[in-house]
Parts: structure tokens; sequence; C-alpha cells
């Protein structure tokens, strides 16, 4: 996705937009970024991708969506027919992908524990 590819399709803010009011604004916790434009207050497709961002953002990483804007749209259109995400959002809500994400956090032993948990809020 390119920087002016609109990441909140219902209010077209741009990855730009989102992505500098991130930089800028530091919020604390992804739902803020609604007040960027009011991205994300829509049909909530793109709420995962906030998330997504502001997780990056966290992690000192390029705040970029690895997916064509033709593909987000048609993936949008199909959630907002169907209600349903295909699974691959992006984002950690709802997707089922295992990524590992904080694995450098070198926590040892408690693995049988289950998943690790989002940080929320
Ligand atoms: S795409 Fe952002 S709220 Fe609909």
């Amino acid at each position: 996705m390119d920087p002016d590819d609109h990441v909140c399709l219902c209010f077209r803010v741009s990855l730009r937009k989102i992505a500098a009011f991130i930089a800028r604004e530091e919020p604390r916790v992804p739902s803020q970024i609604s007040e960027c434009l009011g991205a994300g207050t829509g049909c909530q497709w793109c709420v995962p991708f906030l998330k997504r961002l502001h997780a990056l953002h966290a992690e000192g990483k390029p705040m970029d969506l690895p997916v064509s804007p033709e593909e987000y749209a048609r993936r949008r259109a199909r959630y907002r027919s169907t209600g349903e995400r295909a699974g691959d959002a992006g984002g950690d809500d709802g997707g089922q992908e295992g990524r590992d994400e904080g694995r450098d956090e070198g926590r040892e032993g408690g693995r049988e524990g289950g998943r690790a948990q989002p940080t929320e809020g």
C-alpha cells in the first residue's frame, strides 16, 4: 500500500495521514486514531489495520500495510456484504495466522500457557 492509498475507505483517510498522526500524536491506544479524520468510525473494516499500524509504530517499525489497494478494497467489499473478515486482515484482531510477534521478548518457560494475549488498551 502506498502512502496516498486510503486505509479508511469510509472517510478517505490515507496511510500517510494516519502514519503522520500516529507519529505526531503518539496515541496510547489504537482507538484514538479515530481522532484522525474519523478513521475507523464507519464500517470498522479498517480497525484491525489501524491497530496494526499502531503496533508497528510502537515496535519502532515502518508503518506499512503489505496489501495492494485493490485487494484491500476487494476484501472490504466482501466484509461489508458478508460481515466476515477473511482472516488475513493484517492485524491481531481476529486473524488466524500465528505471527511470531514478540518473539524477541526473550520469554522462556511459559510456552504451555497458550497464546500470548494481545495488549489491548
Ligand atoms: S474503512 Fe474505515 S471505517 Fe470503514
